[in-house]
């Protein structure tokens, strides 16, 4: 089984309730999405290897631990992912960074792929996908079978917001799959929208409506 994190701080319950603000504008929000992002990215991290490493203080040599650039990477699921990159960045410079693109089939409703580039060595590395809405949770499952498919098998999934409904289908299909929120909200409702989430994330960062 999955675990499910809700990582709970108050400066992220903060940022997150300005964000959930149908006022706010999309700077803000952008700059609100990066915010939450970094604050997660420590929790979301706290798992990643350490090599450990000689070093020397003024004082005397001692023992250090460094994060190999080649042991993380980010994948965000375009859109919305891209919006919380630069603020994992921030706190993880070192990682690598793919890009998975799905869209829904209109007919089937099944994730159809569109693009996907990812780091080498995949399969080395702790890697992070990265979307802010666990909705349906169909294109976080997909995006991990094509994840799974290029060799990764340390995976786990930061998003912002998650509905009960994606969070189910995410133990059902991946249960080694770690999935970190800042908050499980309450439910779907009939357009696929989580409530009482935040809106459209990436028409949002992007003021495309
Ligand atoms: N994607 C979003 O951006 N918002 C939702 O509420 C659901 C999916």
């Amino acid at each position: 089984m999955s675990n499910l994190v809700v990582v709970n701080h108050p400066l992220i319950k903060h940022k997150l309730t300005h964000l959930r603000n149908k006022n706010t504008d999309p700077k803000l929000f952008r700059e609100l999405v990066n915010e939450v992002a970094s604050l997660m990215a420590y929790e979301v991290t706290r798992e990643i290897p350490v090599i450990p490493v000689d070093v020397e203080t003024p004082l005397m040599p001692t023992r250090g631990y460094i994060v190999s650039p080649e042991s993380i990477a980010l994948v965000p699921i375009l859109r919305a992912g891209l919006g919380m990159i630069d603020g994992m960045m921030r706190i993880v410079p070192m990682a690598r960074v793919g890009h998975i693109g799905l869209y829904r089939d209109p007919k089937t409703l099944q994730a159809i792929e569109y693009y996907c580039k990812l780091p080498e060595r995949l399969a080395e590395k702790f890697v992070i996908l990265v979307d802010p809405m666990l909705a349906t949770g169909h294109s976080s499952a997909a995006a991990v079978d094509i994840l799974k498919k290029h060799g990764a098998t340390k995976i786990v999934l930061n998003c912002i917001i998650a509905a009960p409904e994606g969070v189910e289908v995410m133990q059902e299909k991946h249960p080694d799959v770690d999935v970190y929120t800042a908050s499980l909200d309450t439910r779907l409702n009939e357009k696929g929208y989580i409530i009482p989430g935040l809106g459209d994330a990436g028409d949002r960062i992007f003021g495309t409506k």
